[in-house]
């Protein structure tokens, strides 16, 4: 038995990857294309692990995907893989299209040609469990009551209506062919090896090199903040025991603004690693011009998943923030990696791809 994990080189891939053969033997094959996102120095402590096969590759290749499921047989497929970052989607949407819509498609037409002639009972026990965002759900109003799974989808950015067309395709291909699909639709995850380009992690690097903390508009927007572990261990017990064909939504019941989420930030690192001046990393802070369409506010149900499943997140907002602060400051080089550049030259000196 093995489970295909594409995308696992990515923050929430990556979290997963390394969890799931921490908690059990049952060996990972990483399919990952290794974009600007992708960064494999998030799996070298398994470069040795004799349960992780890496290899270096798009989801859209539907030759080198029906290679790997005839190869390894695994009985899960986990859709990590995907363009994440909301900015982007907005000044160049076509790689969005490309992989959340196209490559989702043909990685699903290669997995049905895998599972459809698959015997009894390993068909039906297959999986492929599609990992997905609230962003599908569109905007809240402040006093408006959360997303559940039965929300219309309202998606406002190129990055969430790929998205959306992703869990439609991932939806079609239960219904019309019976194909046994889970999709999981979480909140803002943080916490290790998230890309500094996403609000936590760039807060924390620029904070630490001097620079101003860019808050979009009037930072009043709230998201929804799930500690990543938790929201791996959402997945497992959905992969686990989630019913073929039905959505999850995942989140951490823990609302904030955006500014709340930096002052939070910032006295952290007062706390932790104080500035030399003895002033406080808050003026910093910078109010800089609004993302086009940015969404007010996102809030999640996810009281399903905790009703059909008994998942609770272990972690609150403060001690995960607490831990993803602590580990980037023991993490220095994993940052400046990234910064610098250097992270790509990862694939040439430790794999062979
Ligand atoms: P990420 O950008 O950090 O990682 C994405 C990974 O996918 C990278 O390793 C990249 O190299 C890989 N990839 C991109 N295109 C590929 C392709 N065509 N073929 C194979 N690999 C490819 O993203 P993330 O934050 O880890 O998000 C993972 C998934 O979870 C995404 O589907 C995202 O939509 C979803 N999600 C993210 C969040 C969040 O807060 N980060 C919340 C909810 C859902
Ligand atoms: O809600 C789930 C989504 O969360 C995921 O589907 C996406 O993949 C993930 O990137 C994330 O999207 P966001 O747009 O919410 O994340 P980001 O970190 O880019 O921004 C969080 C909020 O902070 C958002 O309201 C924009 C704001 N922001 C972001 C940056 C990078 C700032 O104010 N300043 C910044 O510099």
């Amino acid at each position: 038995m093995s489970i295909l994990v594409t995308g696992g080189a990515g923050f929430i891939g990556s979290n997963f990857v390394l969890d799931w053969l921490a908690q059990g033997d049952e060996p990972v094959i990483t399919l990952d294309k290794l974009t600007y996102a992708g960064n494999i120095a998030n799996l070298a402590s398994l470069q040795t692990h004799p349960g992780h096969i890496f290899v270096h590759g798009d989801i859209g290749d539907s030759a080198l995907v029906a290679s790997l499921l005839t190869r390894h047989q695994p009985r899960a497929i986990l859709n990590f893989a995907a363009e994440s970052h909301v900015d982007r989607s907005i000044y160049g949407p076509g790689a969005f299209i490309q992989t959340n819509i196209v490559g989702t498609f043909n990685l699903l037409e290669a997995v049905r040609e895998y599972w459809n002639p698959q015997p009894e009972p390993a068909r039906r026990h297959f999986r492929f469990l599609h990992v997905s965002t609230d962003e599908v759900y569109g905007s809240l109003d402040a006093t408006a009551p959360a997303f559940t799974e039965s929300s219309r989808y309202e998606p406002n950015s190129p990055y969430s209506a790929s998205k959306a067309a992703s869990d439609h395709l991932v939806r079609a291909y239960h219904h019309t062919y019976g194909l046994p699909v889970l999709t999981t639709n979480c909140s803002n995850n943080y916490g290790p090896y998230h890309f500094p380009e996403k609000l936590i992690p760039l807060v924390i690097h620029n904070a630490l090199a001097g620079k101003p903390l860019p808050i979009y508009g009037d930072g009043q927007q709230i998201r929804d903040w799930l500690y990543v572990k938790d929201h791996c261990s959402a997945i497992r017990r959905v992969l686990a025991d989630g019913k073929p064909g039905a959505t999850y939504n995942v989140g951490g019941n823990s609302e904030k603004t955006n500014l709340d989420v930096v002052h939070a930030l910032c006295e952290l690192l007062d706390e932790l690693r104080p500035r030399r001046d003895g002033q406080s990393y808050r003026t910093q802070i910078s109010f800089v011009k609004d993302r086009p369409g940015h969404d007010r506010r996102y809030a999640i149900d996810a009281s399903r998943l905790a009703r059909e499943l008994g998942w609770r997140p272990a972690e609150t907002f403060e001690t995960g923030l607490r831990k993803t602060v602590i580990w980037y400051l023991q993490n220095p080089a994993w940052v400046s990696n990234i910064v610098s550049g250097t992270y790509r030259d990862w694939v040439q000196t430790h794999y062979q791809v």
